[in-house]
């Protein structure tokens, strides 16, 4: 447990400490972590407040419970298991070059297209109108900078992207409150509040948000981490090739050793001890989960990359009250796409210093290029 003045913030890097905090709602809120800009006075017609000031995971309970229960409400197994045929369907289509040609750059060819065609099809937008929740993405870290700098103009140019998307959110909303189709956002509508009223566009529209701004970029970059891991540990990947019953185990390993949501926030409300430390009311704490994954008091031997692991509980979905609604699909992702490597690209290998670090962020390690290549005659 450290402070570091310069950025006014606590961290707490063990895995015990994490769980500490994770689990003592009483001392530590979800809420006030995250500074949420108001959108500008341009586009104030258009937008009150960003979908993501009331987002779920900066709810404290009670607030939480409702906002939890409905955009939880459509991860049944049944729907995911329905969703799984779309994403290999998927998959497959993206791998083609690296099967046909022998090369892709991993990032921006297959993760980031992978995963926007799942939230998607979660959300229900068609193809046609993807790219308006991919602005819409991108856009939401350019005003929270934005919104830390104080600089007007490019707050006011990240929400123009954002008012459109939303806009056709709500239209769609509206149209699955006529019809529903198969897609969360008609569960979400349907979903009947503990009063016994259903929620408004407002609402439903905020947990939509929610599934693109937590979901969306989260599950690109966990791909593309995974495979570096995976394919960059030659010996893991020949074991898995020779025994596919370690798939699962594999996953969570990559989840682990390549953790890369790496600080979740929490504030302070009382003086409170972690470990052996008192962090004072009203701080900032930032959770390092991947620093708690590579902690030696819990995993064995935490800096080596063994999908035969027997301890698998990481941190990186988070636990209890917040942890990852979208950690089913996430998972199924990352596993859809090491299955289709196995069967459409089995000697594929990282090029040797492809791999490229993205900008430096505080929740997100990114990566920014990935080139894989295979031989395809072996494909
Ligand atoms: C591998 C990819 C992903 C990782 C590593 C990840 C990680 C996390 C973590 C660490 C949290 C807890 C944050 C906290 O306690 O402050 C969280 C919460 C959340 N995640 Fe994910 N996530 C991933 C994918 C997804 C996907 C695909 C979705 C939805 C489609 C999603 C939706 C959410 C939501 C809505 C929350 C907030 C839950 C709450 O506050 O109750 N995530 N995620």
């Amino acid at each position: 447990v450290f402070y570091a003045p310069e950025f006014n913030l606590w961290s707490v890097s063990r895995y015990d400490d994490i769980l500490a905090v994770l689990r003592d709602e009483t001392n530590f809120s979800a809420s006030g972590a995250l500074a949420v800009p108001d959108p500008p006075d341009e586009v104030r017609d258009r937008i009150d407040t960003f979908p993501w000031k009331r987002s779920t995971v900066t709810l404290d309970p009670p607030e939480h419970r409702p906002a939890r229960k409905l955009i939880q409400a459509p991860f049944t197994p049944s729907s995911l298991a329905s969703r799984e045929a779309g994403i290999r369907a998927n998959a497959l289509r993206l791998i083609a070059p690296l099967r046909n040609e022998g090369r892709i750059e991993f990032v921006r060819e297959y993760a980031f297209p992978l995963s926007l065609a799942v939230i998607g099809d979660v959300i229900g937008v068609e193809e046609s109108k993807r790219e308006l929740l991919l602005a819409a993405a991108e856009n939401v870290f350019k005003a929270q900078n934005s919104g830390i700098t104080g600089d007007r103009q490019a707050l006011l140019e990240a929400s123009e992207p954002i008012c459109d998307a939303l806009e056709y959110i709500d239209a769609l909303i509206e149209d699955r409150r006529r019809e529903a189709q198969d897609d969360y956002t008609s569960v979400m509508v349907r979903r009947q509040l503990d009063d016994g009223s259903y929620p408004d566009t407002e609402e439903v529209h905020t947990r939509l948000f929610d599934l693109l701004v937590a979901g969306f970029e989260t599950s690109a970059q966990m791909m593309s981490h995974g495979v570096a891991a995976l394919l960059g540990h030659r010996d893991q990947w020949e074991a898995l090739r020779a025994d596919r019953s370690l798939l699962d185990a594999a996953v969570e390993e990559m989840l682990r050793y390549r953790g890369q949501v790496k600080r979740a926030f929490r504030t302070t409300r009382n003086d409170v001890v972690v470990g052996e430390t008192t962090i004072p009311a009203g701080s900032l704490v930032a959770l390092l989960l991947a620093s708690g994954n590579r902690d030696n008091a819990a995993f064995e031997e935490p800096d080596t990359f063994d999908i035969t692991r027997r301890r698998q509980d990481h941190l990186s979905f988070g636990r209890w009250t917040h942890f990852c609604v979208g950690a089913s699909l996430a998972r199924m992702e990352v596993r859809i796409t090491v299955e289709t490597l196995l069967d459409q690209c089995p000697d594929a290998r990282v090029v040797e210093g492809s791999e490229r670090v993205g900008a430096a962020d505080l929740r997100l390690d990114s990566i920014s290029r990935l080139e894989l290549e295979c031989d395809p005659a072996a494909a």
